[in-house]
């Protein structure tokens, strides 16, 4: 009877303590119901946008710029969770309950349209992406095909990657790129100058393990995963053979705001890292303006942008405004919490109540054994018998 009551207390006793942890999605999001005030933190905008639906109404977004201070801002209890598209780095994953948020997120090199009535804000000849895409795309699928973007997910561990594929790879002859000598546009561009410039949002440091760009050359998935393209892109031959050759990466690094897609338009850069998020909304060529005809033709009905400072577009994804590669990779974004003080000063705690079971069950047990003793002594049984 005793012994009942004592592990329901027990029992009780680490329910209690475990009651405030928020280790899985249901209970974050019921505390975010009942917590209205409650902030999350994200390293971007697009972040944000692509877990947004699932989050209970009003619940604020906190843009932090690098990882570790969204893993020290969750740890000091100034945000409730974080939600990365990676994952926070090992050395922190004791502290932390990380968990998935249920969403696949889908990332891909972006580049300028090529204009067209469908896309009047998109790029002319001299500058068009058509077959700079069709050589990106060729060099994602290959990456894809030799699993190259699994051995770099393993080389910088922590990383999860999901295989959200949007072209088939292993028919290569699907990606036939033009010949050399025949480019046009920004592929013409790159392969006589032998350098990419690249658009990425920063410099920031999302985790030597998802990419740190403060550091040069950056380090981490990401850079790698440019870099594995950008060599899979040197080899690449048209139907005469003749090889594309030795290419640079020249990043371009921004954090204005609003963001300058428009460096994809004007040739300050021919593609986009390729982290950016697909599901996100696109908002206008982000170019300085005073007056609309400043900025780029759009279909609405002045036919441009219209001009607040920047060139803004109403919001529309970006997959109708840009042109995308083939998906170079997919993540299951992941929200982390703090594990709970109580729980955390944790392992003393659960020894505790370790030490509380032993005890009781060492004076249950030894009690047994000496009224046992007691009992064959009476019956004069010899104490001891050994089997
Ligand atoms: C929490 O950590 C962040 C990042 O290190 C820091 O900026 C902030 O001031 C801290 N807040 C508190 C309440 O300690
Ligand atoms: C490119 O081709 C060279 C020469 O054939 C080869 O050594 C290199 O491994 C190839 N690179 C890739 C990424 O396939
Ligand atoms: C593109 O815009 C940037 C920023 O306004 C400017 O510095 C650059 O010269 C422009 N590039 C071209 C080719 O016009």
């Amino acid at each position: 009877m005793n012994y009942f009551l004592s592990v329901s207390f027990i029992i009780l006793l680490i329910k209690g303590l475990n009651c405030q942890e928020l280790d899985q999605l249901d209970e974050l999001i019921d505390y975010l119901k009942n917590n209205p005030n409650s902030k999350i933190g994200f390293l971007s905008a697009s972040n944000y946008a692509s877990v947004k639906r699932i989050l209970p109404e009003g619940i604020k977004p906190a843009y932090i710029e690098h990882e570790e201070d969204l893993t020290k801002m969750v740890l000091n209890g100034s945000i409730t969770a974080a939600l990365v598209s990676g994952l926070p780095e090992a050395r922190y994953h004791d502290s932390l309950h990380i968990f998935s948020s249920g969403l696949v997120t889908l990332h891909s090199i972006l580049m300028a349209p090529d204009q067209s009535s469908d896309y009047p804000h998109g790029n002319s000849e001299s500058s068009a992406t058509y077959d700079l895409s069709i050589a990106i795309n060729a060099a994602i699928s290959r990456v894809q095909l030799k699993g190259i973007d699994k051995e770099l997910a393993i080389k910088n561990a922590p990383k999860e990657i999901v295989h959200a594929h949007t072209c088939k790879e292993d028919d290569q002859t699907q990606f036939a790129v033009p010949n050399k000598k025949e480019a046009k546009g920004f592929l013409r561009e790159i392969l006589d100058k032998k350098e990419i410039r690249v658009l990425g949002n920063g410099p920031f440091n999302w985790g030597d393990n998802d990419g740190n760009y403060l550091v040069d050359p950056p380090v981490g998935f990401y850079p790698d995963l440019l870099q594995a393209i950008i060599d899979e892109f040197k080899n690449m031959s048209g139907p005469d053979k003749e090889s594309y050759g030795e290419i640079t990466i020249k990043r371009i690094q921004t954090k204005e705001s609003p963001f300058p897609w428009y460096f994809l338009f004007n040739g300050t850069t021919h593609i986009t890292e390729p982290y950016f998020i697909l599901d996100a909304p696109y908002g206008g060529s982000g170019k300085k303006c005073s007056t609309e005809s400043d900025c780029y033709k759009a279909n609405l009905p002045s036919g441009y942008e219209p001009c607040s400072n920047f060139c803004r577009h109403p919001n529309r994804p970006r997959i109708f405004m840009l042109r995308s590669s083939c998906t170079a990779l997919g993540t299951d974004s992941k929200f982390y919490t703090k594990r709970g003080t109580k729980k955390s000063s944790g392992g003393s705690n659960t020894a505790l109540v370790l030490l509380i079971v032993f005890f009781v069950l060492g004076v249950i047990g030894s009690a047994g054994i000496i009224g046992y003793l007691i009992f064959r002594e009476r019956r004069g049984l010899p104490v001891f018998r050994p089997i």
